[in-house]
């Protein structure tokens, strides 16, 4: 697939880093202190956990998993292949997801009760961004950032095709002429 060109910006720098501020204030109002494991999702989560984790008060652990749902296209292939499973056990731990993007919801309505069958203490879902219209499955985050029209976006971690990752905005990617 070629590189798809960009289109408009969607949310600026200043809008998503106010927008992780008030996410990570209401996770310290639920977690004031004690250990808390985030697990983000790979790979689209790493500039959101970065930023996010170091707004924290709680004693905060960080793990990844990787999880796929896509190829290099734009659509849920509806399975989750669990690329990369977390080296820890979360027995007794409180855990808070961390995903860049709520889709069609796959992803997380099939993690989430996985990662509950290992016991933790608790599991919370922390979404910087969602696309309520394309869910396929019903599903909410504890916490969600912006919920956003049926576009593909980019940036802010979020790729297409690999590209844009390292924008510091969100933009959605142009129409393919
Ligand atoms: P879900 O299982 O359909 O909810 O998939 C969520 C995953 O799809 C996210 O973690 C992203 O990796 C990817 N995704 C969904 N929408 C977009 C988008 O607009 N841009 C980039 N990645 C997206
Ligand atoms: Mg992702």
């Amino acid at each position: 697939m070629d590189k798809r060109k960009l289109g408009r910006i969607m949310l600026t720098e200043e809008e998503v880093q106010k927008k992780v501020e008030e996410l990570a204030q209401a996770i310290n109002q639920d977690y004031p202190d004690g250990e808390v494991v985030v697990v983000g999702i790979l790979k689209g989560c790493f500039v959101f956990v970065a930023d996010l984790v170091r707004k924290l008060k709680a004693d905060v652990r960080v793990h990844f998993m990787q999880v796929s749902s896509y190829g290099d296209g734009t659509e849920s292939t509806g399975e989750i292949i669990i690329k990369k499973d977390l080296d820890i056990d979360i027995a007794g731990k409180h855990v808070i997801l961390a995903e860049d993007i709520i889709d069609s919801g796959n992803t997380l309505s099939k993690l989430v009760p996985l990662l509950k069958s290992r016991n933790p203490a608790s599991v919370k879902v922390c979404a910087l961004l969602s696309k309520p219209s394309r869910r396929q499955v019903e599903f909410e985050a504890d916490y969600t950032g912006f919920e956003i029209p049926d576009e593909f976006i980019v940036g802010y971690g979020l790729d297409c095709a690999e590209a844009y990752r390292q924008l510091p905005y969100i933009a959605v990617v142009a129409e393919e002429e």
